[in-house]
């Protein structure tokens, strides 16, 4: 019986972790990538350091042979708007961070993933998690905007490329749309001062304008498993 698999980074909390327990739910073997590290099938890696981060992914792929799959999904979800405010004020190792950990290091993890597995013949779909904010402008998360922006970019590129492989992979682009994680309580702490559209963000909060991350994890499962799934395309939710 062939093995189906599913790569998520950040899947400790928000919507890698419903991610997680619907690919759980349904037979895949999961392996998450965060800090915390929280669960049997977690491994420890802080992205926002991009050598050792891809030294620790690497190593984590020795348990998986190179044949045997019936599907591989990877999906890169972990992703941070900190910090935010004017990047010019914030100190160099948090700009480095914000960008390492939201474009650097998924762009060396998908890489060292794709090369593992580029010979194996099954259904391989590259997942990358973006934001509207990868299109539009918002004052104060200029890091984010760019960094999401880039993998967008990234995704589109690897789509061409792997469009002339023997075995290609699907790689595409998720819009998740807003979601009641973390990182939205995080932008509701921010300051006017840092980001000028706050008050917008505290008010849908209130009233109720925010997904759960289940169900926005189910819309998400069911783009990535759509037999017309299009490399370099860009799904909204
Ligand atoms: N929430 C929204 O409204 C929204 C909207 C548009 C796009 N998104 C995107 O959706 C994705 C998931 O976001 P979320 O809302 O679920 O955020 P979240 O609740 O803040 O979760 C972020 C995840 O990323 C991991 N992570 C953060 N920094 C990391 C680091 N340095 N190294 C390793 N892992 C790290 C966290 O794990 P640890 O803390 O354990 O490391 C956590 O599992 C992100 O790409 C985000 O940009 C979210």
């Amino acid at each position: 019986m062939h093995m189906k698999l599913a790569l998520i980074t950040g899947g400790s909390r928000g919507l890698g972790l419903a991610l997680s327990h619907h690919y759980t739910r349904r037979g895949y073997r999961v392996i998450e990538y965060s800090r915390s590290a929280p669960h049997p099938y977690s491994v420890s890696v802080d992205l926002a350091n991009p050598e050792t981060a891809q030294e620790i992914i690497t190593s984590s792929l020795q348990a998986f042979p190179r044949d045997g799959y019936e599907e591989i999904l990877v999906i890169s979800n972990a992703g941070t708007l900190d910090p935010i405010g004017h990047s010019s004020k914030k100190p160099i190792d948090q700009v480095l961070a914000n960008l390492n950990i939201n474009l650097s290091t998924p762009i060396l993890a998908l890489s060292t993933i794709m090369a593992h597995f580029e010979e194996v013949p099954c259904r391989k779909v590259v997942a990358a998690i973006s934001s509207g904010a990868a299109r539009k402008r918002f004052a104060g998360w200029s890091l984010y905007c760019a960094a999401k922006a880039g993998i967008e970019a990234y995704i589109e590129t690897l789509a061409l490329e792997q469009s002339l492989s023997r075995t290609p992979a699907i790689p595409v682009i998720i819009d998740p749309g807003v979601i009641d994680t973390e990182m939205q309580a995080t932008i509701r702490c921010t300051t006017a001062d840092d980001f000028p559209e706050v008050e917008r963000f505290r008010r849908r909060k209130v009233e109720g304008g925010l997904a759960t991350p289940e169900a926005v994890a189910e819309a998400i499962t069911a783009i990535l498993s759509r037999s017309n799934l299009t490399g370099g395309s860009r799904y909204e939710v």
